[in-house]
């Protein structure tokens, strides 16, 4: 899963070599495509169950508590707040452009959002139910039950479906047309001086090694602390704790950069709040080079011209618990 990182140099090099045409398909970063909604009715549910807390063992916890798509799909903590204000391990990443992802989570544990989507909700220290207890709520409220025939051309309520409608509205969050998007596509002026000095240094230093494709990561698992060791308190191993392989500690899944100016703190473990810090820390562990201030402040300016289009939705209205809802239990 990993790949051996002078073979990432090589053909990142090999991409910023053929820069004098400046197309968009030169360059290591594509553009985002807009999401293609393919079942209206299941993403639409899906929407539903996202923003449902009745998913959650207290009532109060929904996958937008910690993925709050107001704040660029993350909950903007060091690590998240789950069941009885438990403290999590590590840090929330966004569900924006996540279904671009090799894989989820950072260790890559679960292989797309449909097998994503049932952890949390039975998770102990996230939601905290049981995936038979979700199933018994949403089939106590008639409205619900209606919707999942819809969605799926037959009744039924069940964890797959729950799952499967989840990932189809996770498909849709994606964030096209940001500034750099526009600038891949032609518009030179989308990007001031500053900024594509930025990305030429993001390019050239060989930050796109890692950080490529659409989504500017999330391609492959790479190692943290590749020429200096990342000093952390965090238990967190990484691919390793899939694999069962040393040689993946600390491999985590190449965090994507879209929006990453409104996806704070960094890293897994939510250490740091500042892409000054960050951009400086990647450059020494990572590549072992040291930035200028200037030269840090042109990455910083780059990657805040990722931030592209939130999602635009309408805010769902979730249908009424009725006499027969199991109850929320905030405290038992
Ligand atoms: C209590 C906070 C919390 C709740 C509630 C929660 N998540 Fe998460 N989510 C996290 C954390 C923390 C991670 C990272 C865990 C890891 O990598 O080990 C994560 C990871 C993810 C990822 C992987 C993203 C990536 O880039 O790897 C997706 C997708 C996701 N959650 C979607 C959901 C959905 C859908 C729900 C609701 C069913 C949900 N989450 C509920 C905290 C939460
Ligand atoms: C060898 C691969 C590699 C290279 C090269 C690399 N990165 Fe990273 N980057 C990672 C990994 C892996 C992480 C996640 C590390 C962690 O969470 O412990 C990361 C995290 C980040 C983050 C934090 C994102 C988040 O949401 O937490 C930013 C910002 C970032 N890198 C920018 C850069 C910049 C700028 C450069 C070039 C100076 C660069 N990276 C070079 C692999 C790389």
């Amino acid at each position: 899963m990993t790949r051996p990182i002078s073979l990432l140099f090589a053909s990142a090099l090999l991409l910023t070599g053929s820069m004098g045409g400046a197309t968009a398909a030169d360059e290591p970063i594509q553009p985002i495509p807009p999401a293609k909604i393919t079942n209206a009715a299941q993403v639409e549910l899906g929407k539903k169950l996202y923003f449902d807390p009745r998913l959650s063992k207290s009532g109060f916890i929904s996958c937008n508590s910690c993925h709050n798509l107001s704040m660029g799909g993350t909950d903007n903590l060091q690590t998240s707040i789950g069941d009885h204000w438990q403290q999590g391990p590590i840090n929330a990443p966004t569900v924006l452009n996540s279904k671009m992802n090799l894989a989820q989570f950072w260790d890559g544990r679960a292989k797309d959002l449909k097998a994503q989507a049932g952890g949390p909700i039975a998770n102990p220290g996230e939601m905290a139910f049981t995936h038979a207890l979700a199933i018994e709520v949403l089939e106590s409220i008639p409205a619900y039950v209606a919707e999942f025939e819809k969605a799926f051309g037959s009744a039924g309520v069940d964890i797959d479906r729950v799952t499967t409608a989840i990932a189809a509205f996770e498909d849709t969050l994606v964030t096209p047309n940001s500034r750099f998007d526009k600038w891949l596509g032609g518009d030179r002026a989308a990007l001031s001086a500053v900024e594509a000095k930025g990305y030429a240094l993001f390019k050239d230093s060989g930050c796109v090694a890692c950080h490529n494709g659409p989504a500017v990561g999330g391609a492959s698992f790479q190692k943290m602390g590749v020429v200096e060791a990342y000093k952390t308190d965090s238990k967190a191993i990484g691919l390793a704790g899939v694999t069962g392989k040393d040689a993946d500690r600390l491999n985590f899944k190449v965090p994507t950069l879209r929006n990453v100016e409104m996806t704070y703190p960094y890293f897994h473990d939510g250490a740091y709040w500042t892409l000054t810090e960050v951009v400086d820390l990647m450059g020494k562990l990572q590549l072992g080079k040291t930035f200028s201030a200037d030269e840090n402040a042109a990455i910083v300016a780059f990657l805040k011209t990722l931030t592209g289009e939130q999602p635009k939705f309408e805010l769902p209205v979730l249908p009424p618990s009725t006499d027969k809802t199991p109850r929320p239990k905030p405290f038992g």
